[in-house]
């Protein structure tokens, strides 16, 4: 079981630093110093997740034509759905083609894409479905505080989608690795429709965090989860021909690198011009590289990604194709 087909899509209007610059107390210097992103993409009005989920499956049909013939699941990661109900995941399969797929989203933060990758190799290796369509997609600039330059300046838009199905043998998934601990969910963390914190926390509007104690967590746990992941996969850290990780902060990607004895050249990085698009940033990122022929078939991959929960989740792959340019 592996991936078989991916596409991606960004908003076209692009947010520089130079924006925030403008009207919150901060500097493009601040921001990609402490963060390495320079720019990021914002929804429109009236484009909700769900348009930017279509758009990047569309984009994947166009490169990979009939990529969808056989998929009966939908799922779609996402913590700014258009609705409680329906789906994101349903209102996408019922623009691009799928009318009658099991459809249903995942909520877990910047992890979500790892865990609904793992749910559809999961549900096509027990027979439940034939293949699936797993996206990302986040209209994250609607559930942060464009007045709160803690937050603001992270975050952007985007979607990614890829397909799960049969793969040649000696190449596909090898491994997933997901957690989840509450205990730090304090640190970061979006209200509900209707909830609040056990512990009492108030809650506002948007998304809150501390910046602080979400990188120490992030750079431990990306560490441990990509070494967990290649362990179980039979190999190490030092194999990894592709790190996608979360495109959170490009410290927390240089560390792990530096942890992992990787130059920082074997991690795919782009939040230096999309941000942190949540549960879309990985899709985003493998789509880019596979597009641009830096993967392979045959290379060793390593997919990883943290956020609210606190959660995680870690992928070990050998990239079966789609061969780099097939149907671009
Ligand atoms: N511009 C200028 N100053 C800012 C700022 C901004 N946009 N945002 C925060 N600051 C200030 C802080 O208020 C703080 O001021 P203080 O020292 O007077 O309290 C100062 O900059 C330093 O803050 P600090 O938290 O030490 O900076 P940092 O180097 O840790 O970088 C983050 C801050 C948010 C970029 C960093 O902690 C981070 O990326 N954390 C992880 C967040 C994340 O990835 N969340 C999503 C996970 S999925």
């Amino acid at each position: 079981m592996g991936i078989t087909a991916v596409g991606a899509y960004a908003p076209a209007q692009v947010i520089p630093n130079a924006h925030y610059a403008a009207y919150l107390d901060t500097t493009d210097e601040w921001i990609v110093s402490r963060s390495g992103i320079c720019e990021r993409r914002h929804a429109t009005e009236g484009e909700t997740t769900s348009h930017l989920g279509v758009q990047a499956v569309r984009d994947l049909m166009d490169r990979y034509p009939g990529a969808l013939d056989g998929v009966d699941l939908v799922l779609c990661a996402t913590s700014s759905p258009d609705a409680m109900f329906p789906s994101t995941a349903a209102l996408i399969a019922g623009q691009v083609g799928l009318k009658g797929a099991a459809a249903m989203d995942l909520s877990v933060a910047c992890s979500g894409f790892l865990y609904a990758l793992s749910v559809a190799q999961a549900m096509v290796a027990a027979g439940t479905a034939r293949r699936a369509l797993v996206i990302g997609a986040e209209v994250m600039s609607r559930v942060v505080d464009q007045q709160d330059r803690n937050t603001a300046i992270l975050f952007g838009d985007g979607a990614g989608a890829v397909v799960v199905g049969p793969v040649p043998a000696g190449t596909g998934f090898q491994s997933f690795v997901l957690g989840a601990d509450s205990a730090g969910g304090p640190s970061l963390f979006l209200r509900g429709v209707c909830g609040a914190l056990p512990d009492g926390t108030p809650m506002g509007p948007y998304l809150e965090q501390n910046g602080r104690e979400v990188f120490k967590f992030a750079v431990r746990i990306l560490g441990d989860s990509a070494e967990e992941a290649m362990r179980r996969a039979g190999g190490r850290v030092q194999d990894i021909d592709w790190l996608i990780p979360h495109q959170a902060n490009v410290r927390i990607i240089q560390a792990a690198c530096e942890r992992f004895g990787l130059p920082l050249e074997r991690a795919v990085t782009n939040l230096d011009r999309y941000g942190n698009t949540s549960a879309a940033s990985i899709p985003l990122a493998l789509a880019e590289a596979v597009r641009d022929g830096r993967i392979q078939p045959g290379q060793q991959l390593l997919l990883a990604g943290f956020g609210g929960g606190l959660s995680w989740g870690a992928a070990a792959l050998r990239w079966s194709g789609p061969a780099a340019g097939a149907g671009a």
